[in-house]
């Protein structure tokens, strides 16, 4: 039986989805074949991967001058090949938020020299430092930030104003409300949060950036390749395209991104609220900069962690332990989380705060 399951990723998928998936898997709309089995450059494959592309575009709004790529290798090679291809003799700027920029900064420091404009390191990213005490560097080749920080949980709800092309990590955020991707050079996301099954990542690069790209680089580090190739310079993830191209048909006939933040934000408000209503549960994260995808709480009392987590999983909510480096709890609530499992968590949480608390 399937149970609500709060993964900060791989996470829940819509179960029509999943449904739709299981119908088609032996046998892929009368080709005699599994969509997994069928070759990228078929007409018939061709066919659903720029479907789904335009059904991305369709969803963000995402303008003209833009290459919409599918890639692999997740967002951690997206922190090379972005200072790989983009990098020049300047700092590039970095905000550091979270483990994630963290890891974002150590990868790019590999490759080139950074610029760290503002850090909320000191107060354990409980916050995003305010735009208007970034120190950017003169003339860096871009700023890049990690939209939601998915273990730290806090998010940069606007997208700052920057002298600097500004590169977005958006991982676990894209999809779940509606952006201004004008304002931005570059979007990227692993697919296995708000997106599909992991092995995809997208990246929205606007052309006038991407024309200032290495081709110094072996042909697959290249983002000009993948995009002079529509994302076929080599076989594509397919299977995971193709549910990615599903999850996107899904969002548009349940009303788009206007109608996904709506509930996201319910969700999450609902959440937040019975957690600072309570004084057994704590989550230290200011609230201009909470996300409302990755919910991270504490229990008054740390050694009831493990009766939590036990407990919750035989009431039917599963992977709410927090990341191992902040401890904890997570509750990670995609697009595919309905309101309903929140629910279901906020009276688990508060029968067993009656009867622990
Ligand atoms: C914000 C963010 N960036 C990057 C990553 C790394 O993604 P991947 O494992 O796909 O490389 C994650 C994974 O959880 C993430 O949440």
């Amino acid at each position: 039986m399937r149970k609500w399951n709060f993964s900060a990723g791989p996470a829940a998928i819509p179960e029509q989805v999943l449904k739709e998936t299981q119908s088609e898997l032996l046998e892929w709309n009368n080709s005699g074949m599994s969509i997994m089995e069928m070759s990228h450059r078929s007409s018939e494959y061709m066919q659903v991967a720029s479907t789904a592309r335009q059904d991305l575009i369709d969803l963000l709004g995402i303008p003209e001058n833009y290459q919409v790529l599918f890639l692999q290798g997740g967002a951690t090679l997206q922190f090379s090949m972005i200072p790989m291809n983009f990098a020049s003799q300047q700092p590039a700027d970095y905000l550091l938020t979270g483990s994630w920029s963290k890891k974002a900064i150590a990868e790019a420091s590999q490759i080139t020299t950074t610029n760290i404009v503002a850090s909320s390191e000191a107060s354990n990213f409980n916050h995003v430092p305010d735009v208007d005490y970034w120190s950017e560097s003169p003339g860096a080749p871009y700023l890049h930030y990690v939209a939601n920080e998915t273990i730290q949980g806090n998010a940069l709800h606007q997208a700052p104003a920057t002298q600097a092309p500004l590169i977005a990590d958006m991982s676990s955020v894209i999809l779940s409300e509606p952006i201004d991707v004008s304002k931005f050079s570059m979007i990227y996301a692993g697919a296995q949060k708000n997106i599909g099954p992991a092995g995809l990542t997208i990246c929205i690069i606007k052309d006038e950036f991407l024309s200032t790209a290495s081709d110094a680089l072996p042909g697959m580090l290249q983002y000009s390749k993948h995009a002079e190739s529509d994302s076929m310079f080599n076989t594509p993830p397919t299977f995971s395209w193709y549910l990615a191209g599903k999850v996107f048909s899904w969002l548009k006939t349940n009303g788009g991104l206007e109608a996904m933040a709506k509930v996201n934000h319910s969700k999450a408000k609902r959440l937040y609220e019975f957690i600072d209503a309570s004084d057994f549960y704590s989550n230290p994260v200011i609230s201009a900069n909470r996300s409302i995808m990755n919910v991270p709480f504490l229990l008054r009392d740390s050694e009831m962690d493990a009766q939590f987590l036990d407990d919750a999983h035989h009431a039917g909510l599963l992977n709410l332990k927090g990341h191992r480096s902040i401890g904890g709890m997570r509750a990670s609530i995609y697009n595919a989380t309905p309101l309903a499992a929140i629910d279901a968590l906020i009276g688990f949480m508060s029968e067993f705060e009656i009867k622990n608390g």
